[in-house]
């Protein structure tokens, strides 16, 4: 029998001390109160609201146009429907890269205003005096490497990193070093906890394996400390669904033949 998860709410020092625990980090995306009631009642310990509410929920090809009061509204309708899980929202794009002082004030208003108590926010290197200047006003932070759709446009796509190994001692974008040199930025800044996205999966369990703070892969394979999902790409609501996903319900489907028959009854006057 499955042991159910207690009701106490789920705390940032609690998602630290899961490093390296063999009971992994549970983790799912969502958007709004009743999504989030869902998912909280099925015993994930972390919702996030993500930037990748842009696709999902506005139809959009990127995350790059989410603004800071979208997230901080859905963070908001998320809040309502959590009993037990942590709450994290991200920082869009742009509300966090100008300034210390920017980044401070986004991710503070996400916690008074959106309900969060955490914010995550993408980037290695180069945020991490962004990372520590918002920890150090007591506001939590997750880090994000590898696969960081904010970096569609350097990407080229939303392609796999950490594929090469830069091999001129350079460290570009993208290569195996600069995942790992980016990853052990994030935990030097201060993040209690840093996703680690579509990179291979020994580069995930190499990286999993040199942090003291818990990793959290989506398409990175087995090896990290816990595992995040976008909720409607693994219940078959999402339009285009990457490969490594999991299918566990096409709810898409089964909505689909609800509305239908709801059509034909009500036309035929039932
Ligand atoms: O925006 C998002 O949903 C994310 C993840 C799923 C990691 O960043």
């Amino acid at each position: 029998m499955t042991k159910e998860p207690s009701l106490q709410r789920v705390t940032v020092p609690e998602i630290f001390k899961r490093k390296g625990h063999p009971s992994k980090i549970t983790a799912l995306t969502a958007y709004d109160y009743t999504v989030a009631r869902i998912v909280d009642a099925a015993g994930v310990d972390v919702v996030l609201v993500g930037d990748s509410l842009g696709t999902v929920v506005q139809g959009l090809e990127t995350t790059l146009p989410v603004t800071l009061e979208e997230m901080i509204y859905h963070a908001r309708c998320v809040a309502r429907g959590l009993k037990r899980a942590l709450l994290v929202s991200d920082l869009p794009f742009l509300s966090y890269q100008p300034s210390s002082e920017r980044a401070i004030e986004a991710a503070g208003r996400m916690l008074k205003e959106g309900g969060a108590a955490a914010v995550k926010l993408e980037g290695g290197l180069a945020v991490g005096g962004i990372i520590a200047a918002i920890t150090s006003f007591d506001i939590p932070v997750m880090g994000h490497v590898g696969l960081t759709p904010q970096s569609f446009h350097r990407m080229g796509g939303h392609k796999i990193q950490g594929r090469q190994s830069a091999g001129n001692g350079k460290c570009l974008p993208g290569s195996r070093e600069r995942v790992i040199e980016d990853a052990l930025a994030v935990e030097e800044a201060g993040a209690f906890a840093v996703v680690i996205e579509g990179v291979p999966h020994d580069l995930a369990a190499e990286i999993t394996e040199k942090l003291s703070i818990p990793t959290i892969g989506i398409g990175a394979g087995p090896h990290c400390d816990g595992q995040i999902l976008v909720t409607h790409d693994l219940l078959g609501l999402s339009a285009k669904v990457p490969g490594f996903v999991k299918r566990r319900a096409d709810l898409g489907v089964l909505a689909e033949e609800a509305l239908r028959s709801y059509v034909e009854e009500v036309r035929g006057g039932v």
